[in-house]
């Protein structure tokens, strides 16, 4: 795993879409793996700055997001597709059929899910997801216990994951109790995985999922089985990895070459 300690969430957000725009310069019909929660927002505002400016064009990329609650009409301001649509589509102006999020709403709930697997597949595969991480550590909406060979599929929330993502609701029993996902497995799958996080309530997540031993408890620790994951987090997300100071060091005498590269497709 590349882990990248910068000094705060501004810097997290201008790395995380100095990758994001590399790829989409490189290939304009990107594949890119959208993210909800408030991890990926700066990285977001950083590319639609770019595009605004005029120095980044992400209408012909493709979006997949991570997930969906289930239990919520598509127009609630909640709903992940609401929130992509305002915090991804709409600033990086992007095109609406292109971008899909997991149908929450279905009344065939598992055809649902395997539509979502295949339209995936049929885009090409995710090039690179963009993850946020629950203080529990889960990642999508895996929670702990998930399967690391789970597909796109209904969860039921933890209770700790619906208090957290109870700030986003007026009334904490509004927070629905059930989600789609995609699954651990389906995650990954993409040729990169790009892990943000911020502030110290992500501390243990972090160290769990770099440090710690590969288990279903902590999901994000599956990420130790990829081959292309880099974990940008600011000091604070940073604070209970134990080997902080290696990756400062691989980090700062990495060759440029080596930097922010997106695995070519196969
Ligand atoms: C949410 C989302 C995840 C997100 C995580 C952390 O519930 N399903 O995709 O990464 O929890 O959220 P935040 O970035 O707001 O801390």
């Amino acid at each position: 795993m590349e882990i990248v300690i910068l000094p705060d969430p501004g810097a997290v957000a201008r790395f995380g879409a100095a990758v994001l725009a590399d790829l989409v310069r490189r290939e304009p019909g990107a594949v890119l793996g959208l993210a909800t929660g408030s991890s990926p927002l700066g990285i977001y505002a950083e590319l639609a700055g770019l595009v605004s400016a005029g120095e980044l064009d992400c209408t012909r990329a493709t979006g997949f997001a991570l997930d969906e609650y289930v239990g919520i009409p598509e127009d609630h301001p909640q709903s992940y597709a609401s929130v992509i649509r305002a915090e991804v589509v709409e600033p990086l102006r992007m095109d609406p059929a292109r971008v899909h999020v997991p149908d929450g709403r279905a009344a065939d709930i598992p055809a649902a899910c395997a539509a979502y697997e295949a339209a995936i597949r049929n885009a090409g595969g995710v090039a690179v997801q963009i993850l946020g991480i629950g203080a529990n550590g889960h990642i999508g909406f895996n929670e702990p216990t998930s399967s690391f060979a789970s597909r796109t599929r209904i969860k039921t929330l933890a209770p700790r994951t619906r208090a957290d993502n109870a700030r986003f609701f007026d009334d904490p029993e509004d927070v629905p109790t059930h989600c789609l996902t995609q699954g651990l497995g389906t995650i990954m799958d993409a040729r990169r995985l790009l892990l943000v996080a911020q502030g110290g309530g992500k501390a243990e997540a972090i160290a769990a999922t770099v440090e710690g031993p590969v288990t279903a408890m902590a999901p994000g620790s599956i990420l130790q089985h990829h081959p292309a994951v880099t974990v940008v987090v600011d000091e604070a997300a940073a604070s209970k990895l134990r080997l902080a100071d290696y990756y400062r060091h691989v980090f700062e005498n990495k060759p440029e070459w080596q930097r922010i590269a997106v695995p070519p497709a196969s």
